[in-house]
């Protein structure tokens, strides 16, 4: 790598010592930018916006002192760390000793030793480099330890929530078990019956934790694989809203199906899609209010250029098309306020499952990595008070553009 041109800005009220100096230096065979300034004002100036790697000022100049001037540029930010070698006059050992306590970097005699001068100069700048390279890294490493200290708390507040949530389905579990433990003989069947569902149920929170947790892990580490093929949308969804027919239901919800085609084929990992799809209907059932609609519907969204292809000049536009599962609910809706929030990890937001359901927070991070690592897209439209629409789009075909890597999934 070609070594830096190194700035050197001399300060001198003296035009024969700027000439001399500026001279010498410019014939080295390190070739150093040289500018000058013949007085202390203008040499400040010129430091604060020319930002030079270092500065060579003589002593005594009128109006404003090479002290004067050593003391500004030290005390300014934009040029604190700017090395300044004083020129003093033989003779003035208090001279040298105010300019070092003052910030100087070194100091040089006058009359100047061409050689003296050339090896401070280097002295000075090989220090300077150092310094920079020294401060460089500092800030790299501050900048990943703030980084790092980020992801210890989020990890902490992680593991605090997780153990949180599991403790009280475990203390249920705990219970349950005690009790029937040693009132066995005074338990009809039907009550244990009911306590061993009590149990089951408790385990089904703990498990749906366990495996969102699972799933954000392996997301974060970068272990999932999306595993694309043309499949066709419309059993995969049906399925989906089969399962949750019943317990819509129970709640006097009527899920309802349309689509545009017989057949609507995406081209993304059908397990990871099935697992997107029965999140948002899951959350349209969990937080719908009794009696109400939702509505799911596959729409095709044709061609469209990628935004991505467009910008990029070397290539030619690209076309992709997309598939749109909505799932439109005439619940509680989201506030702009939890709508921030909505797609974070635990983000259990206003709105309360209605029929006792289970809520972890995680199910729609988890849905929103998924969906961007086949290529996809999801989001949410509403208003609070007039229900929310989860959109969800995949490709109908390959992606042109590599493999997000921002997830970590493979
Ligand atoms: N269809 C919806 N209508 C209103 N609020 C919703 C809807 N879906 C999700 N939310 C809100 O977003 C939060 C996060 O949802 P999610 O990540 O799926 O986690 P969970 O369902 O386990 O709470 C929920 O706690 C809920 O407050
Ligand atoms: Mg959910």
């Amino acid at each position: 790598m070609a070594q830096k041109k190194h700035t050197i800005l001399i300060i001198d009220d003296n035009p024969a010592n700027l000439e001399a100096i500026g001279a010498c230096l410019r014939l080295t065979q390190e070739q150093y930018t040289v500018i000058t300034a013949p007085n202390g004002q203008e040499g400040c100036q010129k430091a604060i916006f020319a930002q030079p790697d270092l500065v060579i000022m003589d002593w005594i100049m009128p109006e404003m002192s090479g002290l004067e001037a050593l003391t500004l540029l030290k005390g300014r930010t934009e040029t604190q760390d700017i090395p300044v070698v004083m020129l003093t006059g033989l003779g003035s050992a208090k001279h040298v000793e105010y300019a070092l306590n003052a910030g100087a970097a070194d100091y040089l005699r006058t009359p100047i030793d061409k050689n003296e001068l050339l090896a401070r100069v280097r002295a000075t700048l090989a220090l300077q480099d150092s310094y920079k390279e020294i401060k460089h890294q500092r800030e790299k490493l501050e900048t990943q330890n703030h980084e790092l200290l980020a992801l210890n708390q989020e990890k902490n507040e992680f593991l605090g929530i997780a153990a949180h949530d599991l403790k009280n389905p475990l203390n249920n579990i705990a219970d349950l078990a005690r009790i029937i433990e040693q009132d066995t003989d005074s338990m009809t069947l039907a009550e244990i019956q009911d306590f061993a569902k009590l149990i089951r149920e408790s385990s089904a929170k703990m498990f749906e934790l366990v495996r969102n947790l699972l799933d954000v892990n392996a997301i974060e580490r970068g272990g999932i694989h999306v595993q694309a093929q043309h499949f066709d949308l419309v059993p995969l969804v049906n399925a989906v809203i089969e399962t949750y027919t019943q317990r819509a239901a129970s709640k006097g919800i009527t899920l309802h199906f349309d689509y545009e085609r017989e057949e609507m084929f995406a081209f993304a990992d059908e397990h990871l899609s099935e697992q997107v799809v029965e999140n948002i209907i899951s959350n349209a059932v969990k937080y719908s209010p009794h009696g109400k609609n939702v509505y799911v519907r596959i729409k095709d969204e044709g061609g469209r250029m990628q935004q991505e292809s467009v910008a990029d000049s070397d290539l030619s536009p690209h076309t992709s098309s997309f598939l749109r599962i909505e799932v439109a609910d005439e619940g509680p809706g989201i506030s702009a306020e939890d709508m921030k929030k909505l797609f974070g990890k635990f983000a259990r937001l206003s709105a309360q499952p209605t029929g006792g359901e289970h809520s972890t927070g995680l199910g729609l991070s988890i849905v929103r990595k998924l969906a961007e690592a086949m290529h996809g897209k999801v989001w949410c439209e509403s208003q609070i008070g007039c229900g929310a629409t989860f959109i969800v789009e995949l490709p109908t075909t390959p992606s042109s553009s590599a493999p997000p890597t921002e997830t970590g999934i493979v």
